[in-house]
């Protein structure tokens, strides 16, 4: 790895990177590391719904229903990229319907955190917070998300692999090093003498 990509030398976010993919894949624990990395704010979709509504996102689905949980995501999201760019960690639904992913693309770089299902599984079978994961079958459940979201997550426009031995900090500079190559980042000076 090059010294400058290994340091905190990179700046100049100039899109929002919006981290897709599904539970598990550890988008917010991530998202919080790569906004510090790039001191940049860190927001998370699904925890600026529950602020909005006043209500966790299980009594949401349970109150009301998921449409109405997926019409509060759409409206969120859409505020928050109209701010500046940021490091935003969205719920495993958020990329799929193509209206948000538009808006996504025209302010925001995508970037999808891909995992396989059996790490997904061990970070989400402990959790009861996710209503989409509340069956029989939970781990069926989210095979089936898997099978009928990944061509969709597949559209984002960076993917990174997530691995189950993989520390979080190697999914934090695999994004670094695409958002680089891309031209959503800088090196700093130093960081370009260094290179
Ligand atoms: C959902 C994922 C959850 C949350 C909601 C719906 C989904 O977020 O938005 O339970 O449709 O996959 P995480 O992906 O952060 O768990």
């Amino acid at each position: 790895m090059p010294p400058a990509l290994a340091s905190n030398r990179v700046e100049g976010l100039n899109r929002t990177a919006v981290l897709v993919g599904l539970m598990g894949a550890g988008k917010s624990t991530v998202g919080r590391r790569l906004a510090d990395r790039l001191g940049v704010q860190f927001v998370d979709s699904d925890s600026e719904i529950e602020i909005a509504a006043n209500m966790t996102i299980p009594d949401i689905f349970e109150r009301f229903d998921e449409q109405y949980f997926r019409d509060g995501e759409r409206r969120v999201i859409t505020r928050l990229l109209l701010e500046d760019p940021c490091i935003l960690a969205t719920g495993g639904g958020t990329f799929l319907p193509s209206e948000n992913r538009k808006i996504i693309g025209k302010r925001g770089v995508s970037v999808w955190i891909k995992a396989d299902l059996e790490t997904l599984w061990e970070r989400v079978k402990d959790k009861t917070s996710r209503p989409l994961l509340n069956v029989v079958d939970p781990k069926d459940a989210l095979s089936n998300l898997l099978n009928a979201r990944y061509p969709l997550y597949s559209a984002a426009d960076i993917t990174v692999h997530s691995a189950a031995g993989d520390s979080h900090e190697i999914v934090v500079q695999a994004i670094v090093e695409a958002l680089l190559k891309y031209g959503h980042l800088s090196t700093d000076s130093v960081g370009k003498d260094e290179l």
